[in-house]
């Protein structure tokens, strides 16, 4: 998951401007305990407006302000509230229920819904679903504007969103308990149109093969020593999973590193420089490329067959050869993607050198990383990007890897979307 406020909806939310991305898809509401859920019937009404599937999901406080018989006689279908309810737990309901949604929007997620969704809390229906659930989770929260800023909501907001969740900002106004401020939940039509436009942008790069690669590589010195760079291939995992999420058909080449493969992502894992070349050249053709792992610029040679031994040899001199540069010969293939995004370590003269960089390998776009040890980028969970493109540089805030990568991702969508007449 990756995010990230959701796409903040236009003003008049003119739901024309999405399509068609609501038509057909199923969506799980989950209702939650607070005054807003009075607008839940008009939710379900709008979203079915848009085409959308639309099965209701009520928490034990939802019900105290909306009834299940309003919901279900709005979907024509039941409405599903217990995690212990035999009917439905003997087929699973909960996981069925989960698997089956193609949208998961929570509305109005109130602080204690957070709360439990941020800490995998499954104490109910709806909060096991949300723990369950692999599909796009919308929060649209609601609540008292003390609440909505208290750092705990905060906290929880940012675990939320650093893993991928979406959040639809509260709107600012009069609030049900007399206060003013951030907590009132968007309109239904604003709800619908954020839903939409989420679901549209995970089609954004459907049909586009896109070849990420992330992690060191390892240059071997003997069978147990090497030489590489410090990076963890955090930047890059989250890159490729933020391109999967967009509908590309996404092949990872990994160097070394402990990370999961994201879902969806084909993932080839190599160790040298050299093994990395060759299975970049290999998966071609692709649309795009974005070259973020932090290939050694030097190989030791052949390594030594057996552990070099202190007591018998006195300390080695390395004799360094210098590495292929991959992403120089992949700009000048012949089978060149038609996206070539670098990315650029340096510690100091960051944007210059990254500048000097895109144009001397051939890049299209030179992400510019500043790797300084202070700023903890390599291996940390935060990076700030500056994207170097011929026209210009794009500086973005420094936030975690996976709101870095859906927001490239985003920009790769942008460049590849057919532009307005
Ligand atoms: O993995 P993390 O811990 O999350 O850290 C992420 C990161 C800091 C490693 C990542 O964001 C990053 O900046 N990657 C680029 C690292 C790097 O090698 O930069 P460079 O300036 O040395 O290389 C420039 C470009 O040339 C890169 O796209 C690199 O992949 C490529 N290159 C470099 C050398 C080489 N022999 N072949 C290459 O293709």
């Amino acid at each position: 998951m990756n995010s990230r406020p959701a796409p903040q909806p236009e003003p008049d939310a003119d739901l024309s401007a999405w399509d068609d991305a609501l038509r057909g898809r199923h969506v799980l509401l989950l209702v939650g305990g607070g005054i807003a859920a009075y607008k839940a019937p008009e939710l379900v009404r709008c979203l079915q407006k848009s085409g959308a599937q639309v099965r209701c999901v009520l928490t034990k406080a939802g019900r105290e302000f909306v009834t299940p018989m309003t919901l279900a006689a709005l979907t024509e279908a039941p409405v599903y509230e217990h995690l212990f309810d035999p009917a439905q737990e003997s087929q699973f309901g909960h996981i069925r229920l989960a698997r089956a949604a193609d949208l998961v929007l929570v509305a109005p997620a109130t602080a204690n819904l957070l709360a439990k969704a941020a800490h995998g809390l499954a104490d109910d229906l709806a909060s096991t679903i949300l723990l369950a659930s692999q599909a796009p989770l919308l929060f649209a929260p609601a609540m008292n504007v003390a609440m909505w800023q208290h750092a705990a909501t905060q906290a929880n907001l940012r675990l939320l969103t650093e893993r991928g969740a979406h959040l639809l900002a509260p709107d600012d106004g009069a609030l049900a308990c007399g206060e003013e401020g951030a907590g009132r939940l968007p309109e239904p039509a604003a709800i619908t149109s954020a839903a939409a436009q989420l679901l549209k942008a995970r089609t954004s790069l459907e049909g586009r093969r896109a070849l990420v690669t992330a992690g060191p590589t390892w240059e071997a010195l003997d069978p147990v020593r090497y030489l590489a760079a410090r990076s963890s291939g955090k930047q890059g995992y989250a890159i490729a999973a933020a391109l999967a999420e967009r509908g590309a058909q996404v092949q990872l080449i990994s160097g070394p590193s402990a990370l999961t493969a994201p879902p969806q992502v084909a993932r080839r894992q190599v160790e040298s420089a050299r093994a990395m070349r060759a299975a970049v050249l290999e998966a071609l053709p692709c649309d795009i490329a974005v070259m973020t792992a932090a290939v050694a610029d030097w190989h030791c040679g052949a390594p030594a067959a057996q552990k070099l031994q202190k007591t018998r040899h006195r300390a080695p001199s390395l004799k360094l050869a210098q590495n292929p540069d991959i992403v120089t010969e992949l700009c000048a293939h012949p089978q060149r993607p038609a996206l070539v995004v670098g990315f650029a370590a340096e510690t100091e003269r960051v944007l210059t050198a990254a500048k000097a960089k895109r144009k001397r390998k051939g890049c299209d776009w030179m992400v510019a990383n500043d790797v300084s040890p202070a700023k903890g980028v390599m291996g940390g969970e935060q990076n700030q990007l500056h994207i170097v493109r011929a026209d210009g540089v794009e500086h973005t805030p420094r936030q975690s890897k996976a709101a870095c990568a859906a927001m490239l991702a985003e920009r790769i969508a942008a460049r590849f979307s057919p532009s307005p007449a």
